[in-house]
């Protein structure tokens, strides 16, 4: 069951040209096309006359024609013309989703659409950002995304899938990770994660920055319905020793990145992974390091957890065994429950 009242990520703005883009989401049939204006208008690809996809259909000015019988669209969703019909009933109309484009993502509104709340979009830092330096990226997946929410959730796996990525091929750099701490706090609509790795070594995509050891503070905070947004701090070796146990730090790092992702859900068997991941600053070329580093370290992800949708699939019936690794998961399972709840009772 998918939160409905949330903005999903529909794709990077740059990915709305003027053609017509059908896309499936949350198991549910869109097409994304733009208004004379650039407005981005997104509707159920399904004509109400004889359910033919209106993605095969055309854009003419700000309206979409059904390319079968020719029942012209506008993008409130409103039916405006019926051939050969001199009047239109209200009830001709298609579904039309509130889309909102903001630091370069297109994000849809998959709930009510009076119940649609700008303030609820996520805090990405997109392309465009004056401060970062993001390249955006996409990877699709075959596999449910409570999957990959789950793997975002705990990153303890870094240690052990992303050895030749994050760790550089040096598995002391990884798997330092599975030791650290975490502390976990339940925020609005999410959870927040955050670990201190105390002088602990610096993995070669780094250590032109930050030097071969540092004292590494890593938060992040993982929202309804699927977004993931990450800060890493380096500091030199001893700064965490002179703050209070698991404090956060309000000093200078000598560096820090940012990874904004999304999963956002296609079918129970497919999910879309939108992310952008960079250095702090205006720095192209260290910003193409993190953007080939992300493609690889994802790709480790992909393989693992599309391996494990189909190792359940093969027998539906196993449970999985909850360790103190899951903590994170676990909290946030329970936020979603309640807000799955909430929404039970409003529908
Ligand atoms: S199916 Fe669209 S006009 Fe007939
Ligand atoms: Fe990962």
């Amino acid at each position: 069951m998918y939160i409905r009242n949330a903005w999903y990520a529909a794709g990077w703005c740059r990915d709305f040209g003027t053609e017509l883009e059908p896309r499936m989401l949350l198991n549910e049939r869109i097409v994304f096309y733009r208004t004379t204006a650039g407005q981005l208008v997104a509707q159920e690809d399904r004509c109400p006359h004889r359910l033919a996809p209106l993605s095969s259909g055309r854009i003419e000015g700000d309206n979409l024609r059904c390319m079968y019988h020719g029942l012209l669209f506008a993008p409130d969703g409103q039916c405006i013309k019926i051939p050969g019909q001199a009047s239109i009933p209200a009830t001709v109309c298609v579904r039309a989703y509130p889309v909102i484009e903001r630091h370069g993502v297109a994000w849809i509104w998959m709930g009510e659409a009076k119940e649609a709340n700008d303030s609820l979009i996520p805090d990405f830092q997109g392309p465009d950002h004056p401060d970062w330096s993001m390249i955006p990226g996409r990877m699709d997946y075959r596999a449910n995304y409570q999957l990959i929410k789950d793997n975002l959730l705990d990153l303890s796996h870094i240690a052990w899938v992303h050895a030749a990525s994050f760790g550089g091929g040096d598995a002391t750099v990884s798997e330092s990770w599975a030791d650290m701490p975490v502390t976990i706090t339940t925020i609005d609509r999410g959870v927040r994660v955050q670990r201190w790795g105390i002088d602990v070594p610096m993995p070669p995509y780094m250590a032109a920055s930050t030097g071969l050891r540092g004292d590494m503070f890593n938060s992040y905070d993982f929202l309804i319905p699927g977004i993931f947004l990450l800060k890493t701090m380096i500091f030199p070796v001893g700064t965490a020793k002179e703050l209070k146990d698991g404090e956060e730090p309000r000093i200078k790092p000598i560096f820090q990145s940012f990874t904004c992702q999304a999963v956002t859900p296609l079918t129970d068997r497919t999910s879309c992974y939108f992310f952008g991941f960079g250095p702090e600053g205006d720095n192209p070329e260290l910003a193409k390091v993190y953007y080939d580093l992300a493609i690889a370290a994802f790709t480790e992800d992909r393989l693992m957890i599309e391996a494990q949708q189909e190792v359940i699939d093969s027998d539906p019936s196993r449970r999985m065994l909850p360790l103190a690794m899951d903590g994170a998961p676990r909290r946030y399972a329970g936020v979603l429950a309640k807000m799955q709840k909430a929404e039970a009772v409003h529908a």
